[in-house]
């Protein structure tokens, strides 16, 4: 380890984010009924100009009257490059309760966007006198973003989340795909007349994930926009997890228990890291730094690789 030790990430559970449109409170308690972790009521893509001043309202009631029982509520507001954003957290900071947890900010640039956020989410507080901070989280969903990931990540202590947004940032990029996450149809290998498909999406959520742990932040999968793929689904997420990500929007709700079976260690990966530790643990009565489990070696970084699954476990059961 370097001398600077990694910050933990926070201890909560975000293993889906459920997104409803702020236009559309019909289904709040539907959400507020579902097994997300995270719900995020939205004011940015999902509502259409004319209807921002009636989502705002239609949310600021909605984070009062509706009971979110233990799930963290998320309110996404508008780009700072709009008319809108100013108003999305005054009006939500100045006329709801203190119910909201986090402030979603879309298409982050750079760390000044989140000095900016952070000044007038303070400032606001503050007049209000508001005593439970608001949280932040971002979607890294464009070049800039992904190209500042890391001051980003390190902007504020507000910051506990960061996403990548698949769609925004393939539009940013330039990338010729319409698609919203997972498989792209064009980019595969190509070897003995046969199609090997390959993951576009990897150097963005592997950049993601290196900025989130080094500044103790949560990393996310963003949306997945084929709700009737439910494999396709399953293999985005799955490939999240394995690379480190902690979680996955939902965009429907038949996407959240998809979501929460790849994002919660199974049984037996629990089981596993239990008996590897455990094997590590005779190692050390033994005088012994490395063992072998299942005719595999393992050794002190073994150790702490079972305890990323093990924490995990124990943090979302508890
Ligand atoms: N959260 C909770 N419940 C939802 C829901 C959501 N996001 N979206 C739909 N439902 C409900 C519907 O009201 C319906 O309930 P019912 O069985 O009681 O009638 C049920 O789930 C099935 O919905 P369905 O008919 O399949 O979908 P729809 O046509 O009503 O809505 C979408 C589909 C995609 C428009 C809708 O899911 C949606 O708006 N998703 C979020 C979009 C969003 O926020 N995007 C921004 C982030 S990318
Ligand atoms: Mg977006």
């Amino acid at each position: 380890m370097s001398f600077r030790v990694q910050p933990a990430a926070p201890a909560r559970p975000n293993r889906c984010q459920l997104f409803g449109p702020g236009s559309r409170p019909a289904i709040f308690e539907k959400m507020a009924a579902t097994a997300a972790d995270v719900i995020n009521l939205d004011l940015e893509d999902s509502v259409s100009p004319d209807d921002k001043p009636e989502a705002r309202k239609n949310i600021i009631q909605a984070i009062g009257d509706i009971d979110w029982g233990t799930k963290h509520l998320s309110v996404r507001i508008n780009g700072l490059d709009t008319p809108y954003w100013y108003r999305d957290i005054v009006d939500v900071l100045e006329q709801a309760g203190d119910r909201i947890d986090q402030f979603m900010i879309p298409k982050v640039g750079n760390a000044s966007d989140i000095y900016a956020i952070d000044a007038l989410v303070t400032a606001v507080e503050a007049a209000k006198g508001r005593t439970k901070p608001v949280a932040l989280e971002v979607i890294i969903e464009s070049a800039a973003g992904i190209a500042h990931v890391e001051e980003i990540a390190a902007a504020s202590p507000r910051m506990q989340a960061m996403s990548l947004g698949a769609a925004d940032f393939a539009a940013s990029m330039g990338m010729q795909t319409t698609g919203i996450g997972g498989t792209q149809e064009n980019y595969y290998m190509h070897r003995d007349g046969q199609k090997y498909w390959s993951d576009p999406w990897h150097w963005a959520q592997t950049a993601i994930v290196a900025a989130c742990r080094t500044h103790g932040v949560l990393p996310v999968d963003g949306p997945f926009g084929d709700f009737s793929d439910d494999e396709g689904f399953r293999a985005q997420a799955l490939r999240s997890a394995t690379l480190g990500m902690v979680g996955k929007w939902a965009i429907h709700p038949k996407q959240v228990a998809l979501a929460n079976e790849v994002f919660t260690p199974s049984d037996a990966a629990v089981t596993e890291a239990r008996e590897i530790l455990e094997a590590m643990e005779q190692a050390k009565r033994d005088g012994a730094g490395a063992a072998v489990y299942k005719g595999r070696l393992v050794d002190l970084a073994s150790i702490r690789q079972a305890e990323v699954i093990v924490r995990q476990s124990e943090m979302i059961a508890g």
